[in-house]
């Protein structure tokens, strides 16, 4: 049996004050620890960082491999765009061994000099890379012996990639461009 529906004005008090100090309470955990139902945090101090070297070819069939979507200014070129889905090998030679596509967009993005800006994914089809991508974002001045761009990111074995990519033409005719790419990537 109840003992009575009216509280006193002590008790509504004395639970005003109980319900204020449990919002600043909330408040104080809110601040500390910003896990909530839609996010966890965890320690990565028990994932090890590891630093991988890649060496492989980019071939880009113009004819087969690259098409320009944006034609640019009619006498410098400025502001063309270029899709690309070229092929990832082993090494320099049209025939080794394939081991994925390299995806993306070339933009004419430099007035002053002969420089691209590239927006590209490299999709890994062979080994334990199968499925993996690096994603690469960066100035490249095609005419320079070495260019260096950042990998910004990476999918499957490269999540939480972080690095940069050092690019040399090894051979560039109006049918083939052959560019060789070392990678530096640190992901876990
Ligand atoms: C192409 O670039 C040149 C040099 O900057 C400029 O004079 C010309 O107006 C541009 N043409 C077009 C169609 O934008
Ligand atoms: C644009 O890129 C093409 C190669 O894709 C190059 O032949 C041309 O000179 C470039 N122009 C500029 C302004 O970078
Ligand atoms: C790579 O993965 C795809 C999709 O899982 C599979 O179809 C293909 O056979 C694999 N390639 C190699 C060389 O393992
Ligand atoms: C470009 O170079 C390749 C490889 O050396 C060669 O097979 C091809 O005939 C060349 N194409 C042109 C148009 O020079």
């Amino acid at each position: 049996m109840e003992k009575s529906r009216t509280p006193s004005k002590l008790m509504i008090s004395s639970s005003i004050t109980i319900f204020s100090i449990s919002i600043l309470f909330s408040n104080v955990a809110l601040a500390g620890n910003t896990n909530h139902q839609f996010c966890r945090e965890l320690s990565i101090s028990k994932f090890e960082e590891k630093l991988t070297h890649l060496r492989f070819y980019y071939h880009n069939l113009i004819k087969i491999t690259n098409a320009q979507i944006v034609s640019g200014n009619s006498s410098t070129g400025f502001g063309r765009i270029d899709v690309v889905d070229a092929e990832l090998r082993e090494g320099p030679e049209t025939n080794s061994k394939l081991v994925g596509r390299v995806e993306g967009l070339e933009l004419n993005a430099s007035q002053g000099e002969l420089g691209l800006l590239m927006v590209i994914s490299f999709a890994f089809t062979e080994g334990k890379y199968n499925g993996s991508t690096l994603s690469m974002l960066g100035r490249n001045l095609i005419l320079r012996e070495v260019r260096e761009m950042p990998l910004v990111g990476g999918t499957g074995l490269f999540r939480f990639a972080r690095g940069y990519a050092q690019a040399r033409t090894v051979l560039f005719n109006s049918s083939i461009t052959i560019v060789q790419f070392d990678f530096s990537v640190i992901h876990y």
